[in-house]
C-alpha cells in the first residue's frame, strides 16, 4: 500500500521504498533540476569532492547512490584508464540515464542497495556518495557498508545538504528550498511534489558536525567537513585507519 506519511519520517525498509519511487518519478528531469536549483554549483562541488579523496591513476573505486552518474565518471577520470570504478544505486531509471552517457562504458553500473553493498570487504581504495546519505533509510548503517567494503587506509567522502553556519541564512535558504525549488522543478516539466521532500529530508539530516560526529563514531579518522554554499552544503571526507579492525 502507497505510504500516506512524509518519507523523511519512515523508516527501514518502506521508507527506502518511497525514495526508490521517488527518484524513479523524477528521473527524466533529475540532471536539469540539479543545474537549475544550484546554479551548476553542483559540479563544483563535485570536482572538489573527488579532489579531496585523493585519487590516484589505478584506483579501485565505488560511487554510492550514483543516480545519474555524475560523480562516478569524474572519479573515473581520476582514476585513469587503468583504475576500477563501480558505481552503484537503487533506481534502475536513473542507472538508465547513467549508462547512456558519453563515458560510461568504462564504469561499472550495478543496481544495489547502499545499506547490503554486494562486495567484500576492503575492496576499494575510495567510497564517495553524492547526495546520497540524506535519503539512505539508515545513515549509520550505509557509513558501516562504506567503511566495511574500503581498504585500510581508504578514503570517504559525501556531498550533501547542510545547514548554514550563519543563523541569518538559515530562513532565507529554507524559503528557498520549500518555496522556490518545487516551483523551479515545475518550470523543467518535473513534478513539484518530490521536489517538496528535498527540503523535508534536509530538516531531518544532521548538520555539518552532526555528521562528522556519524564518521567519527563508525571509525573514521581525519574527518573534516567542507562548507560550500555559506553552509548549505557541505563535503565530509574521513579515512579509515591503515590499522585496526578490517
Ligand atoms: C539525490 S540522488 C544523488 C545522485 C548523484 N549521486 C548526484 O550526486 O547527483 C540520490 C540517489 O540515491 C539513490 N539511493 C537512495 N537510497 C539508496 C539506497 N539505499 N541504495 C542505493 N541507492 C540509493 C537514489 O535512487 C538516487 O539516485
Amino acid at each position: 500500500m502507497e505510504a500516506q506519511v512524509p518519507p523523511e519520517l519512515l523508516s527501514g525498509r518502506s521508507r527506502g521504498a518511497h525514495v526508490k519511487a521517488l527518484f524513479e518519478s523524477i528521473a527524466g528531469h533529475y540532471d536539469k533540476v540539479n543545474d537549475l536549483m544550484t546554479a551548476g554549483q553542483h559540479r563544483l562541488w563535485k570536482r572538489d569532492l573527488v579532489r579531496l579523496l585523493g585519487i590516484g591513476p589505478g584506483d579501485r573505486c565505488l560511487d554510492m547512490c550514483t543516480g545519474t552518474g555524475d560523480l562516478a565518471l569524474l572519479v573515473k577520470a581520476a582514476a585513469g584508464p587503468s583504475g576500477t570504478v563501480v558505481a552503484l544505486d537503487f533506481s534502475p531509471e536513473m542507472l538508465a540515464r547513467a549508462r547512456n552517457r558519453p563515458g560510461a562504458d568504462a564504469i561499472t553500473w550495478l543496481e544495489g542497495d547502499a545499506l547490503e553493498l554486494p562486495f567484500d570487504a576492503a575492496s576499494f581504495d575510495h567510497v564517495s556518495v553524492g547526495f546520497g546519505l540524506r535519503n539512505v533509510a539508515a545513515i549509520e548503517g550505509a557509513l558501516a557498508e562504506m567503511w566495511r567494503v574500503l581498504r585500510p587506509g581508504g578514503t570517504a567522502a559525501s556531498l550533501d545538504m547542510a545547514k548554514p553556519s550563519l543563523p541569518v541564512l538559515k530562513p532565507l535558504i529554507r524559503a528557498y528550498e520549500f518555496a522556490i525549488v518545487p516551483r523551479l522543478a515545475q518550470l523543467v516539466g518535473a513534478p513539484g511534489q518530490p521536489y517538496r521532500y528535498l527540503p523535508s529530508s534536509n530538516l531531518a539530516f544532521p548538520d555539518r558536525k552532526g555528521l562528522e560526529r556519524l564518521f567519527t563514531q563508525a571509525g573514521y579518522v581525519d574527518v573534516r567537513a567542507h562548507e560550500k554554499a555559506f553552509g548549505a552544503v557541505a563535503i565530509v571526507t574521513g579515512t579509515k585507519p591503515s590499522e585496526g579492525p578490517v
